[in-house]
């Protein structure tokens, strides 16, 4: 069974067969109406079913388009009006759903949640985001990067701002694609310390900051993120704690020329990124965006190789 939960048992040459084939796989149906099937429609008669217990617009979306251009369907299922919400447990819904559909994506509070699903399941399944971690989305990032010509090996990226789920997945991927990693956080938004040490044991090269500025310079890409993540309570003072770590214009010159910028989405504008950043030239966010529909394409079709 092959479960897609987070870039750590993946060897490298897996993840890198993934990422090539999600750009061969955009390449090769350029042409092509987004509703039509590839050509060789590899999962045809497959279905996923996607379990969401927080919102989305891009996982959601480019999954549903990802299993339909791969020549097979899907459904939608929310916590709240399926039977999670009335305490049915997640193995039961593992085991169940597993009769019906041949893969599951989940999008979980608990990261534990999508790893007692999978270890009920009888089906792949793919991790769409938990408080932990989001590796679909940098499979995705770092296909973007490449297509604008970072060579990932080397590079160096600047994390700034919260140390939450995508901050531990850049820290993930560092071992696995080569980049050195340089995360500014301010005291109280650490990313998980487990994972920087399991990192660095396996030869990543992850630095941490309180500054920005430090962390900014040098960097060939700087990524950033909401400042309040799906789930979190204190919004205010998130807003006051990570003021400082705001991406601004100032900010990306002090890193590498041509540097690129790199943002999840949902954005927002004045928070943790200024409009001329996101909005500007050295932005990739939507490119970014697109590539979750290749990424997903080749995550799904790894899933069943
Ligand atoms: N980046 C991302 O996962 O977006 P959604 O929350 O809209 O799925
Ligand atoms: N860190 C954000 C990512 C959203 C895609 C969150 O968890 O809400």
């Amino acid at each position: 069974m092959r479960h897609f939960l987070d870039l750590w048992p993946l060897p490298s040459t897996e993840l890198r067969s993934i990422l090539d084939n999600a750009k061969s796989r955009k390449a090769a149906r350029k042409e092509l109406p987004r509703g039509a099937a590839d050509r060789d429609a590899p999962l045809a008669g497959h279905t996923l079913a996607m379990i969401f217990e927080k919102n989305s617009t891009r996982t959601r979306v480019s999954f549903d388009m990802a299993i339909r251009q791969l020549g097979g369907s899907s459904l939608i299922l929310t916590s709240s009006d399926s039977q999670i919400s009335r305490g049915e447990s997640i193995e039961d819904t593992a085991r169940v759903l597993s009769r019906y559909v041949d893969a599951v994506m989940m999008r979980a509070n608990r990261h534990a949640d999508v790893l007692a699903f999978a270890e009920a399941a009888g089906v792949p399944v793919i991790n769409g985001l938990t408080d932990k971690s989001h590796p679909c989305q940098i499979i995705a990032d770092l296909q973007t990067l490449e297509e604008a010509g970072v060579q990932l090996a080397g590079a160096r990226i600047a994390w700034v701002g919260d140390g939450n789920n995508m901050a531990n997945t850049f820290i993930h991927g560092a071992p696995k694609f080569g980049y050195s990693l340089a995360v500014a956080t301010p005291g109280g938004y650490d990313p998980d310390m487990g994972d920087v040490e399991r990192a660095r044991g396996e030869q990543g090269r992850i630095d941490l900051y309180r500054d920005p500025k430090q962390a900014v310079a040098g960097a060939d890409v700087v990524v950033a993120d909401t400042f309040v993540s799906m789930g979190d309570k204190d919004a205010d003072k998130r807003l006051t704690d990570l003021g400082a770590y705001k991406v601004s214009g100032e900010l990306m010159q002090l890193a590498n020329g041509g540097a690129k910028f790199l943002h999840c989405l949902p954005a927002h504008r004045g928070e943790e990124v200024d409009a001329d950043v996101i909005d500007g030239p050295q932005s990739l966010v939507f490119d970014e965006a697109e590539n979750r529909l290749h990424a997903q394409k080749a995550i799904l079709e790894w899933c069943f190789r």
